[in-house]
């Protein structure tokens, strides 16, 4: 069995995303089974990551169709590895999209009402709005407020 991983830029236009990632995510569900495909979805809203594993040519003959998808572009296979066993073994393609990515913090926040979980919660919750400010890539730094501290 093969595992790959590649990264791409999504060439969508934002209002019509949302559908086509559905579609995608449809069309994996109804077909990856058959061919002994697993894996994951991650799309950012920029970008899409995905994890593909199965048997060697199920994996390269999807990546053929996958890559000459017009809706992304710049595809680079990041990691492409024999595997003894699955990692995504229950999912013909698990999905975590851009809602997801905040949406998680803070509603685990919300419904850990107890310490000592709610104290990690938190800590993950500033964890990640320290990297939204500060980590790499981040995009927000046009205010800083303690510049002339
Ligand atoms: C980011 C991305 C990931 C995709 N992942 C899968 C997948 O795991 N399985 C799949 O059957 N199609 C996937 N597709 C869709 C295929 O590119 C293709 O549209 C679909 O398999 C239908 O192929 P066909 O037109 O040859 O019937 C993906 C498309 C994109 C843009």
């Amino acid at each position: 069995m093969l595992a790959l991983l590649y990264v791409s830029r999504s060439t969508m236009a934002p209002e019509t995303a949302a559908a086509a990632v559905a579609d995608i995510i449809a069309v994996s569900r109804d077909r990856n089974p058959a061919r002994g495909l697993t894996g994951a979805l991650l799309f950012t809203g920029q970008h899409f990551a995905q994890v593909l594993e199965g048997p060697v040519a199920a994996v390269d003959q999807l990546m053929a169709t996958v890559a000459a998808d017009p809706r992304h572009d710049d595809l680079v296979v990041v990691d492409r590895r024999p595997i003894a066993q699955r990692r995504f073994g229950r999912w013909s393609m698990a999905y975590y999209g851009p809602s997801q990515f905040v949406t998680r913090h803070v509603t685990r926040l919300l419904d850990d009402r107890v310490w000592p979980s709610r104290a990690r919660s938190a800590g993950w919750l500033n964890d990640l709005m320290w990297e939204f400010a500060e980590g790499p890539g981040a995009d927000y730094r046009e205010l800083p407020v303690s510049s002339a501290a």
